[in-house]
């Protein structure tokens, strides 16, 4: 697929970015556009033949004019998210944006969520989210201002199956919010996208659920699912001076998706207590 935008290539010359997560899926195609614009971005994740195969692709891309390298980094560990922005800073001098993409979560009724699987979640998308942020506030934006966008989901109503992940998003919606508040007076905006249902290859790889898409399409108002440049062009959106005025917010990207039904159908029963006045303790007076 050819990148495109409806932003001026140039609206993000000499920028800086880093993008969690930014070798497939949503990051990449964050990546990418903000490369589009002109930005230099630095992609980050554990996986580094991801991360080669795609800064690869990017670099070939004669419509990507900004320069992308690529760091190992485990958002879940306080030292790699460290070493990210120090060699974010080493490279190319700044950081001026933070994508805090990356992040993941597998299906599971909440009872059958061990503890090693509740903090995997829990450590990857909400603290890893903290890390990034607290290292990049630190390390440059604190001193030089700057624009962090989270990624949250559509966990409004409470996502079936999801215990772990919607709790943690939650977090980061709240976590958003008090940061806009603590760094506003070091010029920082700090903002968050909850995407709808977004289909991505390797998210279905990762869920080992290949109806889970499907079943999503059913329920969406739109009749559709989003596109990755639809999430892109709303993360470029948020880090461009056009949102100056926005932080401390969450923006849907979901097609009215959480204005509807629940992913997951609960199932027909009759087993809802219902309160009787027979039960209640008889009055002494
Ligand atoms: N697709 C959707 O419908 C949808 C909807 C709502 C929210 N989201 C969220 O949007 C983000 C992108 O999702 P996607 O659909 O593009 O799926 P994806 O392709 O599976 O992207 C997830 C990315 O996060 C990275 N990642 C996972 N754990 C990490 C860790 N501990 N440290 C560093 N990087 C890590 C992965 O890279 P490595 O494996 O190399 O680490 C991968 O590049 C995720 O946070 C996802 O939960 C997606």
């Amino acid at each position: 697929m050819p990148i495109r935008s409806i932003f001026s290539r140039t609206l993000f010359s000499n920028k800086v970015a880093i993008v969690t997560g930014g070798a497939t899926g949503i990051g990449e195609a964050i990546a990418s556009e903000l490369l589009y614009l002109g930005c230099n971005v630095m992609i980050a994740s554990r996986k580094e033949d991801n991360l080669r195969a795609a800064a690869e692709k990017m670099t070939k891309n004669p419509d990507l004019t900004g320069k992308v390298l690529t760091t190992k980094c485990n958002v879940r560990k306080e030292d790699e998210v460290e070493n990210l922005m120090k060699n974010t800073i080493a490279k190319f001098g700044k950081i001026d944006y933070l994508v805090n993409n990356g992040g993941g979560q597998f299906l599971s009724p909440a009872q059958n969520i061990t503890a090693k699987g509740w903090n995997a979640v829990v450590e990857t998308n909400l603290t890893g989210t903290f890390y990034l942020c607290k290292s990049a506030y630190l390390n440059w934006m604190q001193e030089h201002g700057g624009v962090i966008v989270n990624m949250v989901s559509d966990m409004w109503k409470g996502y079936c199956y999801m215990a772990h992940s919607s709790a943690a998003r939650a977090g980061i919606d709240n976590l958003t919010k008090v940061l806009s508040l603590e760094w506003a007076e070091s010029g920082v905006r700090v903002c968050a996208i909850a995407p709808g249902t977004v289909y991505s290859p390797t998210a279905a790889a990762n869920y080992g659920d290949d109806k889970i898409f499907d079943r999503a399409l059913a329920l969406q108002p739109t009749g559709r699912l989003g596109e990755l440049s639809e999430i892109s062009a709303a993360v470029c959106f948020l880090l461009s001076p056009g949102a100056s005025f926005v932080t401390g917010e969450t923006l849907k990207v979901d097609g009215a998706q959480s204005l509807y039904k629940n992913c997951i159908e609960i199932p027909k029963h009759d087993n809802f207590p219902v309160w009787s006045w027979d039960d209640a303790p008889k009055s002494k007076l």
